[in-house]
């Protein structure tokens, strides 16, 4: 038996498809809520990177038949001593030492290029089964990660929405936000309100419990917005936001975020969610959530399930989204290693 390691070049169809097979078995196998990975989206990830980052694909073959694939993502702009990176071997080709010949070249790739952690994130126990260790926090384990920080995982099921209720705190909300206005727009980001949402997102990793993840704020501003707008329309994201202005200085204070897959209508992710530490206190991140939820549902009648990850300690955020109907579904581990 012989594994063989090639790196995919953005331009080599068959090589990413190679991949994207991997991926569509890996979720199938192990995320069974998951939609199929959108094969748009899987490839634009190589082709069309987010601004600021590089991003490498190596795929391992054992005896020439596809196995294993590596990504890693190599922060430009901010975090250039960090790496992250996707590892996935195809679960009929699993415990043949693909995943730990991946690892090692990713490491070998990441010290040439000066990085000094890469992180990872991982299921941290099998799908539907509690106490049961996941093969990726095994996998991460046995190669010396570190469990840096735990999230948790929660879903709302439309169906189970109860209206009465999401009415009932949205009054309560609106009493609570007087002088604030709440925007909605789809896609890309209005030109006067680019700069204030850019100032948002850079705040998100400020303001976000990291635990023992060393990861710096990202420097945003209004232009590598714009370029993370034109990569999230190469990954066919259909994009939903809710934003609450400050009547009295105009600037944008809040903003939150809901996605869409190209391939699967049926299932949203909610993204991001901020409020100024100025003006928190005003119930805005409730406000423009319940907006941004009957925002997406109108849009995307087609909508039954979203998915939101919170790091297990953001009691304020978690409390939020337990108030709109969100439930637990499973933790997540997010893997630290020394390069
Ligand atoms: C994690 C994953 C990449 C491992 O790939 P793999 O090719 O099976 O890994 P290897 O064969 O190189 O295993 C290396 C070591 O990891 C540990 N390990 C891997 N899978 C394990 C499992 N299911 N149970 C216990 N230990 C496991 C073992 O110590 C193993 O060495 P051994 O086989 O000599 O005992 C694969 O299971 C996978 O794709 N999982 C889903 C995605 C994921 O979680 N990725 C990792 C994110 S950190």
């Amino acid at each position: 038996m012989t594994i063989t390691i090639t790196s995919v070049e953005a331009a080599d169809e068959a090589a990413v498809e190679q991949a994207y097979q991997i991926s569509a078995a890996q979720v199938a196998a192990d995320e069974p809520d998951f939609p199929a990975p959108c094969r748009q989206r899987f490839a634009a990830l190589l082709r069309h990177p987010m601004p600021g980052y590089e991003t490498i694909m190596l795929l391992a073959r054992i005896d020439g038949t596809p196995a294993g694939f590596l990504r890693l993502d190599l922060p430009q702009l901010d975090n250039t001593e960090n790496a992250s990176v996707e590892l996935i071997v195809h679960p009929a080709q699993r415990r043949r030492g693909v995943g730990r010949t991946l690892a090692e070249h990713g490491l070998g790739l990441l010290r040439e290029r000066g990085r000094r952690r890469v992180s990872a994130m991982s299921r941290a126990e099998l799908a539907g089964e509690t106490g049961r260790r996941s093969p990726g926090n095994a996998f991460a384990a046995a190669i010396g990660a570190v469990d840096a920080l735990t999230d948790v995982r929660r879903r709302l099921t439309v169906a189970d929405l109860d209206q009465a209720r999401l009415d009932a705190l949205l009054a309560d909300a609106r009493r609570r936000a007087v002088g604030y206005e709440v925007l909605r727009w789809r896609g890309r980001t209005p030109d006067d309100l680019a700069a204030d949402v850019a100032y948002l997102d850079g705040r998100l990793l400020a303001d976000a419990p990291m635990g023992d993840l060393a990861w710096e704020p990202e420097r945003v501003d209004a232009e590598r917005l714009r370029g993370t707008e034109l990569a999230l329309d190469a990954r066919g994201r259909r994009r939903y936001h809710v934003g609450v202005r400050h009547e009295a200085s105009g600037r944008l204070v809040a903003w939150t975020l809901l996605d869409v897959g190209a391939s699967a209508d049926w299932h949203s992710f909610q993204q991001i969610t901020i409020v100024d530490p100025e003006h928190r206190g005003h119930r805005l991140g409730l406000l423009s959530k319940i907006e941004n939820l009957r925002h997406l549902l109108a849009h995307e009648p087609a909508v039954r399930v979203i998915d939101t990850f919170n790091a297990a300690s953001n009691d304020h955020m978690i409390t939020i989204n337990e108030q709109l109907g969100f439930r637990v579904r499973d933790r997540w581990s997010n893997w630290q290693l020394d390069v």
